[in-house]
């Protein structure tokens, strides 16, 4: 068969899937969508179809864009069978996070698919290479993560295998360009660029209070009003939900061979376990609802500087680390985290306007009171610090 240059693939149509699908309709490409699940297919359309008619209230589609790109849209059941996909020039996969599965779906999209076709994989936590391990030809696969929701959200991490092709690469991330998004180049390491920088944000918010430090509303204050995030550590893992949040902590955590610095906490495991996962279940660090007043932080500006640097400290680390461990550059470093998560600076450049020494002192005094690795400055933060030279941007 011969392959349709305009034609995207997307396996899975749960949310991931069904916003990449409007990414790419809204590009005008004509987008097959598969899914195991009957209820999915009809969620997945009804989804997309819901979204245009919004955009078309909002007078940013007209009704005839809107029908046409309904139109160039197909959804299909794939448990018989990815025959659906033969002749598309880029296959999405966004289906269930779980290696066996997604392995056999790429072996039998292989059995389908053109040599010229380019498998891609959504994957937040699963290395690419172990994905591209058990395909016929590895060089086509690669790592395309979009940031949840992919139609709102302009950063996508593209992440290349050991053994990917460097032209299919250049024409993957071309192609996401050209659909207005920010991409960056991420090694195939675990959270790739923005789930590893962002750990501390949530895991030393939840140190400080497993520490006694400051309660979680003070904390919440800090970063909002003293550091101009948009919401604080537990308000977001509230918001992100803690059977997404902790999870991702863990599965960090679990792949970098249990690296002190990604530890996940307890308190938070709890909340998961309990079942309150945040702001949809009506509760998780706070309680969600009317009737539910919440505890009034300690606005003192020292306490709420402290915090802040000492959670500045250990993104600003660990963002340098990612530069040193040739993660992604520096430049590339900056953008994820002002693109993929809203920071409201980069993070390279913030240290440098805080003073590179100042957070190497914070980060070596929390080591001598919790030696156990933690805290331990990246290399580059110290030879920037002992040159007297800035982070790199
Ligand atoms: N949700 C997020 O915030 C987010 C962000 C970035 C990346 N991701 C990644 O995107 C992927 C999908 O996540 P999601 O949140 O859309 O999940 P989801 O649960 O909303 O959707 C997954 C869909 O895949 C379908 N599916 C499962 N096995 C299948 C198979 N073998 N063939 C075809 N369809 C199958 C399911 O029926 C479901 O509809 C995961 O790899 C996830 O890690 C998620």
């Amino acid at each position: 068969m011969t392959m349709d240059a305009r034609k995207i693939g997307i396996v899975g149509a749960g949310a991931m899937g069904s916003g990449i699908a409007q990414v790419a309709l809204r590009h005008g490409h004509k987008v097959v969508m598969g899914d195991t699940n009957d209820v999915a297919i009809a969620r997945g359309r009804g989804a997309i179809e819901k979204a245009f008619q919004r955009e078309v209230e909002k007078q940013r589609m007209t009704d005839d864009q809107a029908a046409s790109a309904m139109a160039v849209l197909t959804l299909a059941d794939t448990s018989r069978g990815m025959d659906l996909f033969a002749d598309c020039h880029v296959v999405i996969e966004a289906i269930v996070e779980r290696l066996d599965v997604k392995q056999q779906s790429f072996r039998a999209l292989e059995d389908v698919v053109g040599e010229g076709t380019i498998l891609a994989s959504n994957t937040s936590s699963l290395s690419i290479a172990s994905i591209a391990g058990v395909c016929d030809r590895p060089e086509r696969v690669l790592g395309v993560h979009f940031f949840n929701p992919a139609t709102v959200m302009p950063l996508v991490e593209i992440v290349p295998g050991l053994r990917t092709a460097p032209d299919v690469v250049a024409e993957a991330r071309a192609l996401v360009d050209g659909w207005g998004k920010t991409t960056v180049a991420a090694a195939d390491t675990p959270g790739f660029i923005v789930n590893r920088i962002a750990r501390p944000f949530y895991s030393e918010a939840l140190r400080l209070f497993d520490d006694g430090e400051a309660d979680m509303a003070t904390i919440d204050w800090a970063m909002r009003d003293v550091g101009g995030f948009r919401m604080g550590p537990f308000e977001l893992m509230d918001f992100i939900g803690h059977d997404v949040n902790y999870l991702v902590t863990e599965s960090v955590w679990t792949a970098m061979y249990f690296d002190p610095r990604y530890k996940p906490s307890l308190t938070q495991k709890r909340l998961l376990e309990a079942g309150l996962l945040g702001r949809k279940t009506g509760r998780g660090f706070y309680e969600y609802g009317d009737a539910s007043p919440r505890e009034a932080p300690t606005a003192d500006r020292a306490t709420g500087e402290r915090i802040f640097l000492r959670i500045l400290a250990m993104l600003v680390n660990e963002a340098a680390d990612a530069v040193h461990l040739r993660i992604a550059s520096a430049s590339d470093v900056e953008l994820a985290m002002t693109r993929g998560v809203n920071y409201p600076r980069g993070l390279l450049s913030w240290g440098n306007e805080v003073g590179p020494a100042r957070l190497l002192e914070i980060l070596e005094a929390c080591q001598r009171e919790s030696p156990d690795g933690r805290y331990r400055p990246s290399p580059l933060l110290r030879r920037c610090v002992r040159d007297g030279i800035p982070l790199p941007t």
